[in-house]
């Protein structure tokens, strides 16, 4: 298994430019089965989990082409219906597909998704609220068997502003007969974008970014081209990257508006942040300071993909943070890792109590998770000597070249088989 190693104690300088949005690619790549027809879908991230649903949407029958950052779905041939058990079980977030193949064929057979690092991920919102909209779902032996004579609009109440069940209710309504209202919907950026993609091929979608979504539906879908957001949680990351460095980097292509509480955070830990259109700069300080308060939350709150990265800053700020993770049961794995790197940091069930040190000291750590690994990596650029980091593939999910990117910016990290 791949392993990063890095040196630790260089300044990041220079700029870079931010990947496509892995969160808004996937509903995305979803969302291309309902039209039947062909959508050119830009500026997309070279990840693996791109590669895995582009691999589901090639077992269905779809034609996919990779030209540069550009991919070409047909979805014209797609003749299956049942989702291959191991690509769901290899990633989860795959179950958005249920709403687009219900649109589009009025059956779907898929692998209950499971848990994952994180947490166990129960997908009892998408079911509930897909069953309301006229889906006959049969849960047995570990598979979801899903079938429609039609889906019909309603009013859906959701109990949490989950974005996965956002996202499937919004793909399965923009075909189904009458008017579908989500209230408590996510309001997350990613939904902004799938709303825009759905409208582009022809769907009535308004409201994605607030509480409220209604889609009229629509007879059919048809051919569209569409350019992907930039990724704010990567942005957010190289930022971070800066500010634990005392490094000054240009964070380019970004939509600053998506970073509102990124940025905030990073400021009141004492990082120097201007913005300018559609670049931030970061100025890392010579002194970090502790955040009373770190709290994840739902968007427009700050973003519990940020709350590892954040967490690897705070373990050499002055003084005390404490850090709320609301969103997810087990998202303090790092915690154990970057106390191998000489953090101090308590975890009391969702809560973690981290009080800054002077340095951490390089060390062999384990990437648990995706958002984890990277605050590993944060952690290894400002420890003192040398970080070895295994399992990295969980990185390489959501992180388009980091080793690059960062030697770029004046790190010191290779990778080893
Ligand atoms: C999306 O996951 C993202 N993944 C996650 O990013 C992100 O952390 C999460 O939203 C929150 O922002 C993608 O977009 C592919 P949720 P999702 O449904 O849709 C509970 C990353 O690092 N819940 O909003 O799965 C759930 O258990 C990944 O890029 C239910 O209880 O998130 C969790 O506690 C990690 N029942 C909370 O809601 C349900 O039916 C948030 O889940 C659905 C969710």
């Amino acid at each position: 298994m791949e392993k990063y190693i890095i040196n630790g104690g260089y300044k990041l300088s220079g700029e870079i430019s931010i990947q496509g949005a892995k969160n808004s690619v996937l509903p995305i790549l979803a969302a291309t089965v309902i039209s039947g027809g062909t959508s050119i879908v830009s500026n997309i991230p070279k990840l693996r989990d791109v590669d895995m649903m582009v691999k589901i949407l090639s077992s269905l029958g779809a034609d996919v082409s990779l030209e540069g950052d550009v991919l070409v779905i047909n979805s014209s041939q797609i003749n299956k219906i049942e989702v291959p058990e191991e690509l769901v079980r290899e990633m989860r977030s795959s179950i958005i597909i249920m709403g687009a193949m219900l649109a589009r064929f009025g059956e779907v057979k898929i692998a209950f998704p499971g848990g994952c690092e994180i947490g166990p991920r129960p997908i009892d919102l998408h079911l509930k609220s897909l069953r309301q909209m006229g889906a006959v779902i049969e849960e047995a032996h570990g598979f979801l068997d899903c079938k429609t004579t039609g889906l019909k609009g309603c009013e859906i109440q959701l109990d949490y502003p989950s974005v996965g069940a956002t996202e499937n209710i919004m793909l399965a309504a923009v075909t189904a007969e009458g008017v579908t209202t989500i209230r408590n919907a996510a309001r997350e950026p990613e939904i902004i974008d799938l709303q825009h993609y759905l409208n582009e091929a022809g769907a009535r979608v308004v409201g994605a970014g607030t509480s409220i979504i209604t889609i009229e539906g629509v007879e059919s879908l048809n051919d569209c081209n569409h350019r992907i957001i930039p990724d704010r949680i990567v942005a957010g990351t190289y930022m971070t990257a800066a500010a634990i460095t005392k490094g000054e980097i240009i964070v380019k292509d970004i939509i600053t508006d998506h970073l509102l509480s990124i940025i905030a955070k990073l400021r009141e830990a004492g990082a120097i942040i201007y913005a300018n259109g559609s670049a931030l700069k970061v100025i890392g300080p010579n002194k970090l300071y502790a955040l009373e308060m770190l709290q994840t939350l739902p968007y427009p709150g700050f973003p519990t993909d940020m709350q590892a990265q954040l967490m690897a800053l705070l373990t050499i700020a002055n003084g005390t943070s404490i850090v709320n993770e609301t969103i997810f049961e087990n998202r303090f794995k790092h915690a154990e890792e970057l106390t191998r790197m000489g953090a101090s940091i308590k975890t009391f069930g969702k809560v973690a109590v981290v009080k800054g040190v002077k340095e951490l000291t390089g060390a062999k750590v384990s990437a648990k998770d995706l958002r984890g690994g990277a605050a590993l990596v944060l952690a290894g650029l400002v420890a003192q000597g040398t970080t070895e980091i295994e399992n990295i593939y969980h990185i390489n999910r959501g992180y388009e070249s980091m080793e690059e990117n960062l030697n770029k910016l004046g790190a010191n990290i290779k990778t080893i088989k």
